[in-house]
């Protein structure tokens, strides 16, 4: 008799620009695999064939002339294609997903940020995810200030794309929404500190993934 394929865990990452998402991503997927947990590491917008297409164009700042309403219906659509033909099959095969932004970058960026009404956020939401929420959601919370210092030491000689070049005000407003939906979320989000060194970063996430997922 074949063994019943236990269903495998999903773990978001989310956070202002320079809090360091992608470094800790790749330490979690490491420290997973190590303890012999397969994991799937993915990103958004992206993620699926369709939805890095749907990447290029965003990140190429054209769709920015229609709004942030008209963003977050593209953000949707790629997440709605990525979740179909990624992050379902991976987690129904047993496998951790691990996912560098997710649902609540548009909860900040386009509604906090952006000022979509949240109402149309949550149509989106059900639309899109529906119950295919995270288990954790780590919030790498940095003042504004500090991390577009980090990005722009990163990105030295090279341009910003159009999200990056967003000020200051922008951002810290981004962060109160990022912080606002752990407060909502407590069961779901778990903020951490993300001025500390990557590596202590590194070890709040992985003590609470511990204790809530016993991996
Ligand atoms: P990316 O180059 O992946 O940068 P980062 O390292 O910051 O993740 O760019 C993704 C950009 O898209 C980022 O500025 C946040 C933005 N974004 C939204 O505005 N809404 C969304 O729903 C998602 C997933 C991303």
């Amino acid at each position: 008799m074949q063994q019943a394929i236990e269903i495998g865990r999903f773990i978001t990452f989310e956070g202002g620009e320079g809090s360091g998402k992608s470094t800790q991503v790749n330490i979690l997927a490491e420290r997973l695999s190590r303890s012999g947990r397969p994991v799937f590491v993915t990103r958004e917008p992206g993620g699926s064939p369709a939805a890095e297409n749907i990447r290029e164009v965003l990140l190429s700042g054209q769709v920015a002339q229609f709004g942030p309403l008209a963003e977050s219906v593209l953000f949707a659509t790629a997440r709605a294609d990525h979740i179909e033909n990624a992050i379902q099959g991976a987690l129904q095969q047993g496998q951790w997903v691990i996912c560098d932004r997710f649902v609540d970058s548009t909860r900040a960026y386009q509604g906090a940020m952006g000022g979509v009404p949240r109402a149309l956020i949550n149509a989106l939401e059900q639309l899109t995810v529906g119950p295919v929420m995270p288990d954790i959601t780590f919030i790498l919370d940095i003042p504004a200030e500090e991390g577009l210092a980090r990005v722009s030491a990163r990105a030295e000689g090279q341009d910003l794309d159009r999200f990056e070049s967003q000020e200051l005000m922008s951002h810290e407003r981004i962060r109160r929404g990022f912080l606002d939906i752990a407060d909502e979320e407590p069961g779901r989000c778990v903020v951490v500190d993300a001025s500390q060194p990557e590596a202590m970063v590194a070890e709040d996430v992985w003590e609470t993934v511990l204790q809530r997922l016993n991996p």
